[in-house]
């Protein structure tokens, strides 16, 4: 069965080599090479367990090695690999990292190791603002930002590249993305009506109603007990 979040990573790769940080069990890499998109991919994870997942599906295939590491440092020739192939240089034209929380991307995007490459596919699961705003303060430019819905979760897909000068973001993009906002899909009205359901429901919580109270009667006895200060 087709899954939309992963469909939605594969389809903002564009180069024939890549790496998946954090694979996992390397599904988004298996369907970049069942879509024949890619010739050869290096799959990394900081968890043996979750790494031997990845080894496990890919069942000797000579197009991948897969090491053990904390994000981009992983990514070095002189790394334990786990590898069918004979290629040894470790040269991905494009990185993938893919569900992990947007505060993870940013720890792995400021390792030194990340100088190295220019290329990536980001899927964070929370802190999405926070993503974006690391990488137009870190002169990466956003080239698309889209939403997808798997299941009853929405994701935000970002395809970025390093370039040598700063960019920017508006407000709006900053919040909820460029591509969302320039060419909305099915699912951002329908991400707009879940945000804002969710608002309105906290405003409408009691315990909202009591801190609104409690902040004002603070309020009322600064000004009985200290007025002028
Ligand atoms: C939820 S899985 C995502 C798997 C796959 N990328 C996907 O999106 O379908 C997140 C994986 O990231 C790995 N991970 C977390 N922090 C990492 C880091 N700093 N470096 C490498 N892998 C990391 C975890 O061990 C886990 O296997």
């Amino acid at each position: 069965m087709t899954n939309l979040r992963i469909s939605a990573i594969c389809n903002c790769v564009d180069k024939t080599v890549v790496a998946e940080i954090g694979a996992d069990h390397g599904y988004i890499t298996k369907q970049l090479f069942e879509q024949k998109k890619i010739e050869f991919a290096y799959l990394t994870d900081i968890s043996k367990k979750c790494l031997q997942k990845a080894v496990d599906n890919f069942n000797n295939n000579t197009q991948c090695m897969f090491c053990i590491g904390n994000g981009l440092q992983a990514l070095k020739q002189e790394n334990i690999w786990i590898n069918n192939s004979k290629k040894q240089d470790i040269n991905p034209q494009q990185i993938i990292i893919a569900g992990m929380g947007g505060n993870e991307i940013i720890q792995i995007l400021s390792q030194t190791e990340a100088k190295a490459y220019s290329n990536f596919v980001l899927q964070p699961q929370r802190n999405v603002v926070e993503l974006r705003n690391f990488l137009i303060e870190n002169n990466f430019e956003i080239l698309s930002d889209t939403l997808v819905k798997e299941g009853k979760i929405f994701y935000f897909v970002i395809k970025t590249k390093k370039t040598d000068k700063k960019s920017s973001l508006t407000l709006d993009e900053l919040m909820f993305g460029k591509t969302n906002l320039a060419q909305p899909n099915k699912y951002f009205l329908e991400y707009l009506n879940f945000e804002e359901e969710k608002l309105l429901n906290i405003l409408k919580n009691k315990k909202v109603k009591e801190i609104e109270d409690k902040l004002e009667k603070i309020k009322q006895i600064k000004l009985k007990t200290h007025k002028g200060e």
